[in-house]
């Protein structure tokens, strides 16, 4: 079914001047010139061996640097700050009917997703694209798939009031809550000392953006980023290196393998979509279908997969990218490789005192009552 044959596509190939499919070994450089007179007999057929590495760790190592598009992180994330964070990301009464929280769509215990195509909100609506992992999303040049919001900042107040997400009403609803809990009131001063009114949907959201940035995982790739080669398997340096040569990393790049640009989905094959993806923030035509390039850290776990949860299998979705992206068809073997690859992605969660649902402070009289309309 699958036809072993690499239909180049234009553009990004030649950036990938490699491919397994064609990685001979090349004579090794002792071998004696052939004389003029005797002619050199054909080399043996080489005996079927995994091919050795074509790239230097280096050159692997190159794809993954910090990107200048995306901002480094400097904002003041006190202890206060991101403890105060972690309690409104588990916070459901931040919901119209206190049955959602952020946790609910982005579960820490499952990588920062909920593992649906479409998330459910308020009153069990759904929205039309795929929950992404909160995990890694502080390294992305911005955030949603449209990157409607520039930062973890903009974006986190943005779930509250959405009508099929939390369904707040508005920002008075919101802070009536926190006001009315004592415990928040104190943690927002101590989060934000002097400021003359701490409580506000800005400070919330700065606080949960500060709990964010610590919403990171370590894994093999990155000891091998760091320079212990041993780390990868050899199925997976191969696929790592099927990953750069093929084209992969002009799009997956950076130290979250993802989140450095906005690119056309189907940029050499039209992909089917209704969403128009950066278009709806833009209005400029040329953004037509792009998408704020996932992060794929973790990508093993965050399916199912694309803007609208509809890959349900990893080894699709990377037939998908290779055909729609690229133009290029990989053979099985080669698929197993690179989803060997994506899988050494898969880093270690933070331990239960980010991960566990804390101990929510108890709401007073005043605190506004669940409303399941
Ligand atoms: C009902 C489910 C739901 C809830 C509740 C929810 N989210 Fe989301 N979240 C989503 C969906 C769906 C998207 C993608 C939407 C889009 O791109 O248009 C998203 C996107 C994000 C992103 C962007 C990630 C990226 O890679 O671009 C972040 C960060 C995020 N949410 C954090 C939060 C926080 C913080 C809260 C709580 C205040 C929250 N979410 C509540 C479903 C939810
Ligand atoms: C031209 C840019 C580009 C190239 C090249 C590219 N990708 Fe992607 N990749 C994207 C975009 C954009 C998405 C988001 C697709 C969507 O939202 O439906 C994506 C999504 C993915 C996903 C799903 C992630 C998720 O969380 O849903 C995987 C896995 C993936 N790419 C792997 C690969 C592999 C493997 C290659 C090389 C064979 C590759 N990509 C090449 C831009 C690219």
């Amino acid at each position: 079914m699958m036809r072993n044959r690499l239909l180049l596509g234009v553009g990004l190939v030649s950036l990938g001047a490699l491919s397994s499919s064609c990685s001979k070994e090349s004579p090794p450089p002792e071998s004696k010139p052939a004389t003029a007179a005797a002619p050199a007999p054909a080399p043996a057929p080489a005996p079927e061996e995994p091919p050795k590495p074509k790239m230097s760790h280096e050159k692997l190592v190159s794809f993954f640097r910090p990107s200048a598009a995306v901002k480094a992180a400097t904002p003041q994330d006190t202890t206060a700050r991101i403890a105060l964070g972690r309690l409104l990301f588990f916070e459901n009464r931040l919901s119209k009917n206190h049955d959602i929280s952020c946790n609910s769509c982005h579960d820490l215990a499952t990588f920062g997703v909920d593992g649906k195509p479409t998330s459910e909100g308020h009153k069990g609506q759904k929205g039309t694209r795929n929950a992404p992992t909160v995990f890694h999303a502080a390294g992305h040049i911005a955030q949603f798939w449209d990157g409607r919001a520039a930062t973890l900042e903009e974006q986190a107040a943005g779930p509250m009031m959405n009508p099929v997400e939390m369904a707040m009403p508005d920002d008075k609803r919101v802070l009536a809550t926190l006001n009315s809990i004592p415990q928040y009131v104190k943690g927002f001063k101590e989060a934000f000392p002097g400021e003359r009114k701490p409580v506000s949907v800005t400070n919330a959201a700065r606080a949960i953006a500060a709990f964010e940035r610590k919403l990171l995982t370590t894994s093999r790739f990155d000891k091998f980023l760091a320079g212990d080669e041993g780390a990868l398997s050899e199925q997976e340096r191969r696929g790592l290196e099927l990953f750069a040569a093929s084209g992969c990393t002009t799009c997956h790049n950076g130290p979250s393998v993802g989140g450095t640009s906005f690119q056309k989905l189907g940029l050499i094959e039209e992909y089917p979509t209704g969403d128009k993806g950066r278009f709806e923030v833009t209005k400029n035509e040329e953004d037509l279908h792009k998408f704020r390039v996932p992060t794929l850290r973790n990508v093993e776990k965050t399916g199912p997969w694309f803007h609208d949860g509809s890959v349900k299998e990893l080894p699709q979705a990377v037939r998908l990218m290779a055909k729609h992206q690229l133009g290029m068809s990989f053979s099985d073997a080669e698929v197993d490789d690179i989803v060997a690859f994506l899988k050494s992605l898969t880093g270690e969660l933070p331990g239960p005192e980010v991960l566990a649902p804390p101990a929510l402070p108890p709401s007073t009289k005043a605190t506004p009552k669940p409303d399941p309309t």
